[in-house]
């Protein structure tokens, strides 16, 4: 798979793609690149807490449930992760938030408890083969754990899934099967043309105008692949963020505080809008 590429083929990839000419491959032209160290950038938040840690298929996974008992189908969001893992506090306060406007979040840890701030400060500490690893792990662990959640919460229950950074092309690929009815993401690293050309459900983009991983020409690339399609798509772009805006942002900027917090009330609107 593409996105399981080390970095010098990446580049080579993408050297390919910008001369035809060259074509050294027939993979799809790369959108955003592999988790880079952007993907590990940011300030942490601090707060309460309000979900649990359970298991699904074997897979750690942090659930949080809504407040109050809501009527009719069960509303469910499947998390896929920033490197930091469901667990980190930045995330599950995330999770906490969706879960207090009505739904199920099950965030599901494909890092199994080896995210990467486990590793800051480690001498010599691989990257490239870390996220190797961890892109085996989840492309091994998420159907099983997709198809476990889904059993759980039965037919009738509506399923939706939003992903951060390495947790984005999981959104893209899910919102290709009737597994969910959409998806949504921010900041998404390692995906391609393809995962939107294959896309079947309603996406939501949340997009930042400094984000180098996935720069404002490839999010139009991406929407002009959408519109093609005649995909059902919204797309935000904030000015003055960059990659990890929507996950780690830096409380003490007014910007930066505003664009995370809309981006999870537009990722809340636009999941109600296909899950009621
Ligand atoms: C839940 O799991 C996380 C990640 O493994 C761990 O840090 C945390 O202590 C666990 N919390 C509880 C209450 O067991
Ligand atoms: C890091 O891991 C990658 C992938 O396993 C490997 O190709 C590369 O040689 C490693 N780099 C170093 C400096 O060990
Ligand atoms: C990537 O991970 C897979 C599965 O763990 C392993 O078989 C492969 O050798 C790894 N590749 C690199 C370049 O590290």
């Amino acid at each position: 798979m593409v996105r399981s590429l080390n970095w010098g083929l990446l580049a080579l990839l993408a050297l390919s793609h910008s001369i035809p000419a060259l074509a050294l491959s027939s993979a799809s032209p790369i959108l955003a690149p592999e988790v880079g160290p952007d993907c590990a950038q940011g300030f942490k938040h601090d707060g309460k807490i309000t979900g649990t840690n359970v298991t699904v298929a074997g897979v750690p996974t942090y659930y949080s449930k809504p407040a109050k008992s809501t009527t009719g189908p069960k509303k469910v969001i499947l998390f896929f992760a920033d490197i930091y893992s469901p667990f980190y506090i930045n995330n599950q306060l995330l999770q906490d938030y969706f879960a207090s406007e009505g739904f199920h979040v099950l965030g599901i840890d494909y890092f199994f408890g080896d995210p990467i701030q486990a590793h800051d400060g480690e001498p010599g500490f691989n990257q490239t083969a870390w996220i190797n690893k961890s892109r085996a792990q989840a492309d091994e662990s998420l159907p099983k754990w997709t198809e476990a959640v889904k059993k759980q919460y039965g037919a009738d229950a509506k399923f939706a899934a939003v992903g951060y950074c390495f947790g984005g092309p999981y959104v893209l690929e899910i919102s290709a099967t009737d597994n969910v009815v959409a998806g949504a993401f921010a900041h998404p690293s390692g995906v391609t043309e393809d995962h939107f050309n294959k896309l079947t459900k309603p996406l939501l983009l949340s997009t930042a105008e400094l984000d180098a991983a996935f720069p404002v020409a490839s999010r139009n690339r991406a929407l002009e692949i959408l519109a093609t399609n005649k995909a059902k798509y919204h797309a935000q772009l904030f000015s003055g963020v960059g990659h990890g805006f929507a996950t780690r942002a830096d409380l003490s900027d007014e910007n930066a505080v505003w664009a995370k917090d809309q981006s999870a009330k537009t990722v809340v609107e636009w999941f109600k809008r296909f899950t009621t």
